[in-house]
């Protein structure tokens, strides 16, 4: 049977143990971070656990509308050892690319290793995302910004990275991460007040998922900046 389209680039493969979310493999016979590689009618796939990923978690629990697509320049902050950016780079394809910005040494180094050094559409960017005009150098205007900083001010540094980076019209994907910011509060409450952040940095909102049971007190939130 032919893989469902979830939107361009995704799609959910018919498996022994269910369905399986996947995305076409940009770069056939690698995988990243212990993925399964699956051939349907000639074309590799790499399944995507929405346990490892929160954009994976988000299109689970039913993302309507998919920002991110073919030949969009993504800003990725928080782009650790690259397990989500690696499907990004699939989405995106040969005509996109992605830079990804982490403070962390280590999953820097990783991203470089196993994936950056394997696909020309990643750039690995050493970086503090609290201070994106340190990185400007490196990063032109993009389509859309992927933020998963688990940081107290995530919406904070979305807006501005989006003053420095962002098209007018484009896209933020954000993962609110709830215990980052108040384990006293309930987690509505946090992701109501970093929506209110966005929307007072000049983003309408297109979407809010919570992602339990794939990720606890974790929410993703789609917006785009208002032109
Ligand atoms: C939850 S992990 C990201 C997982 C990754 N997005 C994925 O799905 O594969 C959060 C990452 O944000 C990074 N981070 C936290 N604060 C940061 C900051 N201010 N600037 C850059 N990276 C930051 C951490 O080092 C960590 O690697």
């Amino acid at each position: 049977m032919s893989p469902k389209r979830f939107f361009p680039g995704v799609y959910a493969l018919e498996g022994e143990s269910g369905e399986a979310l996947a995305t076409l493999n940009l770069t056939p016979g690698r995988r990243f971070y212990g993925e399964q590689l699956v051939t349907v009618d000639g074309v590799e796939y790499r399944t995507w656990n929405p346990y490892r990923s929160k954009l994976a978690a988000a299109i689970r629990k039913g993302l309507g509308v998919m920002p991110i697509s073919r030949g969009d320049k993504v800003l990725y902050l928080g782009v650790a050892s690259g397990t989500t950016c690696s499907h990004v780079s699939d989405i995106i394809g040969v005509g996109g690319h992605v830079w990804g910005v982490d403070f962390a040494p280590r999953p820097i180094r990783d991203l470089i290793e196993g994936l950056a050094k394997h696909r020309d559409n990643v750039s690995p960017i050493l970086g503090d995302a609290r201070r994106p005009r340190t990185y400007s150098v490196n990063v032109p205007k993009v389509n859309g910004i992927y933020a998963d900083v688990a940081q107290p001010d995530q919406a904070g540094i979305v807006v501005e990275n989006a003053r420095v980076f962002l098209k007018s019209g484009g896209w933020a994907v954000m993962a609110v991460k709830s215990r980052s910011i108040d384990v006293t509060k309930a987690p509505q409450r946090i992701y109501a007040a970093e929506i209110e952040k966005l929307r007072e940095g000049g983003f309408e909102i297109d979407e809010s998922l919570e992602l339990d049971p794939f990720e606890k007190d974790h929410a993703l939130v789609v917006s785009r900046l208002k032109p």
